[in-house]
């Protein structure tokens, strides 16, 4: 079945089983990998993409599901680091072993489209589905808290 949606800003069509994860297709298909797979149980967040803005498990998400909408990667934020958040990011030292970070970064980006300012409170909701093996928490609330100052002043 041939599946066309948008994918970073750019119109993909796609030929794919219904009910393949979102996550083959983006990696296996399109070749974007920033996107892990860390679970494939909607129960870590490391796959996490937006779907129309919204942070979504590519894992559990089958690819006929995001038919004619509009899908947002890490790979979409900047190609030298040069998003506010990825700047944050660096500036906090916020990756260990790294695997986390992308999810981590499609639900912060998503919080912060919808939040300019968000609490700490805002900060904890929005980020609870993505779970960080290396305890980055603390590092991730500053680095958000970080890039939602810079974007404001922008
Ligand atoms: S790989 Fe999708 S939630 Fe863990
Ligand atoms: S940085 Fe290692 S799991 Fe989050």
């Amino acid at each position: 079945m041939a599946i066309t949606m948008k994918v970073n800003g750019k119109t993909v069509s796609v030929k794919a089983e219904p009910d393949t994860p979102l996550l083959w297709v983006i990696r296996d298909e399109i070749g974007l990998t920033g996107t892990k797979f860390g679970c494939g149980m909607a129960l870590c967040g490391a796959c996490t993409v937006q779907l129309d803005g919204t942070p979504i498990r590519s894992c559990q998400t089958p690819v006929s599901a995001v038919a004619g909408k509009s899908v947002t990667t890490v790979e979409s934020l900047s190609p030298n680091n040069s998003h506010p958040l990825q700047k944050a990011w660096i500036a906090h030292d916020v990756p260990q072993c790294g695997y986390c970070q992308s999810g981590q970064l499609m639900s912060a980006a998503a919080l912060l489209a919808k939040n300019k300012n968000p609490s700490d409170a805002d900060i904890d909701a929005a980020m609870s589905g993505n779970i960080c093996r290396c305890g980055t928490y603390p590092r991730i609330r500053a680095a958000i808290k970080s890039a939602a100052a810079e974007m404001r002043k922008a």
